[in-house]
């Protein structure tokens, strides 16, 4: 929907000598076997890069009409999800994966997928910055708890919603309860298939969630353990990260054109 270019230079890198950097950006942490390369040559020379959220049809012709080479994308290229079995081959008639995958091959695009890499580099704690949060009481990682002068759901809700600019979100528990310590499962850790996290978050002491994405099996979940639930949204609590992160590309590969594509919205509120 929205694309800023970082930098602007013109100069070439071969897509491998990013995926190297991406390889050691997080010390002591190499890439998950959800990462790397997904698609295209990873040789190919770029002149430029797009960082976005999910390898969408919306993102691929933007990358193609940004003039960008490679795309760095933070999300899942293809449908379904890998762990729910059976290979890729065997989805390729999809009609998702047949029109993402024929646009990368007709834009001669190589895909980078960084998921967990950028998580850990940035993407969470750029969450807690857009919400404003500041010192972490407790847990460490993915459980950390914020701690927050107490006020009551309905009004962090409204705060939360202000700062993510979004015209409504979804909110499950007591809107009147006051709540202090703040667990943030972002992205899609609010969703029930993560439950294990928002079990850990919960146990860490949170007594509110500000959430990514969620779902009514995880909102039914955390209302059982009084501990209210606020969404925003998948992506809107990942870009700021990615974009962060295109900021900080740009400034390691100066020669290189960085444009960060913020997604178009996934669904609208009638
Ligand atoms: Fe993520
Ligand atoms: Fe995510």
């Amino acid at each position: 929907m929205l694309s800023d270019q970082i930098s602007g230079c013109d100069a070439t890198v071969r897509a491998s000598e990013i995926g190297a950097f991406m390889a050691q950006l997080v010390p002591d942490r190499p890439l998950g076997a959800d990462e790397g390369f997904r698609w295209g040559d990873p040789e190919a020379e770029v002149t430029g890069v797009m960082v976005a959220f999910m390898p969408t049809v919306e993102v691929i012709e933007a990358c193609a009409a940004e003039g960008c080479e490679l795309l760095i994308a933070h999300e899942l290229l293809q449908m379904p999800y890998p762990w729910h079995g059976g290979a890729l081959e065997e989805h390729l008639t999809w009609p998702v994966n047949r029109r993402r995958i024929g646009l990368l091959a007709r834009h001669g695009i190589t895909l980078f997928r960084a998921h967990g890499t950028l998580d850990t580099f940035c993407v969470l704690d750029r969450f807690a910055q857009v919400l404003g949060l500041g010192e972490v009481v407790a847990g460490e990682g993915y459980t950390r708890v914020w701690q927050i002068e107490p006020t009551t759901v309905r009004d962090l809700a409204r705060q939360v919603k202000d700062r993510v600019g979004m015209n409504a979100i979804r909110v499950s528990g007591d809107l009147d309860q006051t709540v202090s310590r703040v667990g943030l499962p972002w992205g899609g850790v609010g969703l029930s298939l993560n439950a294990g996290t928002i079990n850990s978050v919960i146990e860490q002491g949170a007594d509110v969630l500000i959430a990514g994405e969620s779902d009514e099996y995880a909102m039914r979940m955390v209302r059982d353990c009084r501990v209210p639930l606020i969404e925003t949204g998948h992506a809107v609590s990942e870009e700021p990260g990615l974009e962060y992160f295109a900021g900080y590309l740009a400034e390691q590969f100066p020669d290189l054109r960085v444009v960060f594509h913020r997604s178009a919205p996934a669904w609208e509120v009638l």
